[in-house]
């Protein structure tokens, strides 16, 4: 049973199938903020000078956060062909289940760094606002785009110095190896690092693909697992980085 993390952004149908269906009502819109990302991936100063494209980056406030800053993200997903109005429906929708399932299993969470569900509520609502009020600028800008791994992405080799996945590749270990051998190698031909976090499933279990994964990658590239500063789902501290020799 799924029952260890915030019900997030769950848009996959079925168990087994790489194919994941993103209608509307089959999203869960729920984001993180710029602080939350620089712990998850130990994001330093100069990390965040770099050339970032973030894959399922959903309704998260970095983008918003980061261009604010002059810095430059790529974010893409699914989820932006949505408008902003669908978006925020949706997550008007939604938000109150997510919170029932997360108070339900509170005990499954780290309350130190946020310290009770409803500040955990107030800071996702506050990043979704800012990535709603930032939406229809970002995608003129070439920001967010709506696009779905792991199909070949709009960008040349080597667009990017580093490639993140927050909660997306690993936790939806369900998706299978293939899927995510696919994804990867994808993500590693656009951005000469990658980062992904966390390395749990969606039972908040280590994920049963981490071997192969780093076995595949690591004829061709440094593959090493490093703990963050970040822990919310118990034992979820940490990241898996793959770079170019
Ligand atoms: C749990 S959310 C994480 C959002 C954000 N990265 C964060 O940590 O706050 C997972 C995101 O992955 C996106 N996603 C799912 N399947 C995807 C795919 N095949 N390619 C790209 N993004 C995908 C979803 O639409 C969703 O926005």
């Amino acid at each position: 049973m799924e029952t260890t993390i915030e019900k997030d952004n769950n848009s996959v149908t079925t168990k087994d199938s790489s194919k994941m269906a993103f209608e509307l009502e089959n999203t869960v819109p729920w984001g993180r903020n710029l602080g939350e990302y620089k712990a998850m991936f130990n994001l330093t100063g100069s990390d965040l000078d770099k050339r970032i494209i973030s894959f399922g980056d959903g309704p998260a406030s970095f983008n918003c956060e980061m261009s604010q800053l002059n810095k430059s993200v790529v974010s893409i997903d699914p989820i932006y062909r949505f408008s902003t109005a669908e978006l925020k429906g949706r997550i008007e929708q939604t938000k109150d289940t997510v919170m029932e399932q997360t108070r339900k299993n509170s005990e499954n969470f780290v309350w130190t760094r946020i310290k009770s569900a409803d500040e955990l509520e107030t800071i996702r609502l506050s990043a979704m606002d800012s990535f709603l009020d930032d939406f229809e600028a970002g995608k003129s800008q070439g920001r967010y785009v709506n696009h779905q791994l792991p199909d070949r992405t709009p960008f040349d080799d080597l667009t990017f110095e580093l490639g993140l996945s927050s909660h997306f590749l690993i936790l939806y270990s369900q998706l299978g190896l293939d899927f995510h051998l696919a994804c990867m190698t994808e993500m590693l031909r656009v951005a000469k690092q990658i980062r992904i976090f966390p390395l749990l499933d969606l039972d908040a279990k280590r994920s049963e693909l981490l071997d192969s994964l780093v076995e595949h990658f690591r004829t061709d590239y440094r593959v090493g697992l490093e703990k963050t500063g970040y822990e919310f789902q118990k034992k979820g501290d940490q990241m898996l980085t793959i770079k170019r020799r």
